[in-house]
């Protein structure tokens, strides 16, 4: 594993990364959308779980933007017309942005509540505000409507990955999947 040079594939880090993030995004929107239906005796349990995920993408996030600093992208596969290399780095680069907009908005939800911010059960940071239910009703939409456009997006994301595969039988799935860390 190199950190800098030209390269065909995704190394290790950055896969480890994108997987990991990807499953948390996804089970942190699973368990926001069925919360509603939670028994009221595990709903502060399943609602710590949800901001540990979330923040856990936080986090994962910024270890990407790190590693992208000094491990550049692989080029792209294949360009199908003169457009799509722009769409997909948009895409990616939006992904990341709401990444890290639909925890900050969960994150300031919390603190609109009044509640203190639990890292991993780790750290408690308090809330610089005191509980106001209009201000936490709109980041709870924001939060919501965020979190719906990420999940939206992904399976758009997902879509482009399975036509790369199957249509244009390109590596640009192959290189992302895991075991495959030699750069070819
Ligand atoms: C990628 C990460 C996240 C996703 C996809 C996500 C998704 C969601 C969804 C879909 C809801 C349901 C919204 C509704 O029904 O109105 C929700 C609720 C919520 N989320 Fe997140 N969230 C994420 C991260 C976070 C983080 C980091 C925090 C705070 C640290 C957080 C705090 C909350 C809170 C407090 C609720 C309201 C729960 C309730 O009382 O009903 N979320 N989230
Ligand atoms: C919530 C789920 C997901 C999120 C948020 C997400 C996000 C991202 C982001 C930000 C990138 C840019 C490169 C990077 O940072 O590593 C990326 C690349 C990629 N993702 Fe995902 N992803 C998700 C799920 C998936 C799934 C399920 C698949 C497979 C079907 C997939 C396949 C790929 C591939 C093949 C690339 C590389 C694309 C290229 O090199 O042009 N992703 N993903």
């Amino acid at each position: 594993m190199t950190p800098s040079g030209e390269q065909s594939s995704y190394g290790p880090i950055p896969k480890s990364l994108h997987w990991i993030a990807a499953l948390c995004v996804l089970l942190a929107w699973t368990i926001g959308t069925i919360g509603d239906d939670i028994p009221k005796s595990m709903e502060k349990a399943v609602l710590s779980i949800h901001m540990s995920l979330g923040i856990a993408v936080l986090a994962l996030l910024i270890v990407r933007l790190l590693w992208r600093g000094v491990s550049p992208q692989p080029a792209l596969e294949t360009r199908f017309s003169p457009w799509s290399g722009y769409l997909a780095s948009t895409s990616h680069w939006l992904l990341y942005i709401l990444m890290a907009a639909v925890p900050v908005a969960g994150i300031l939800l919390q603190f609109a509540r009044g509640e203190a911010l639990s890292v991993f059960g780790l750290v408690q940071i308090a809330s610089p505000w005191t509980s106001d239910r209009a201000l936490a009703r709109s980041f709870k939409e924001v939060h919501e409507v965020l979190a719906n456009a990420l999940v939206i997006l992904a399976a758009l994301h997902v879509v482009a990955a399975l036509f790369h595969h199957f249509v244009l039988r390109d590596r640009t799935l192959i290189r992302m999947l895991p075991g495959r860390h030699r750069f070819e």
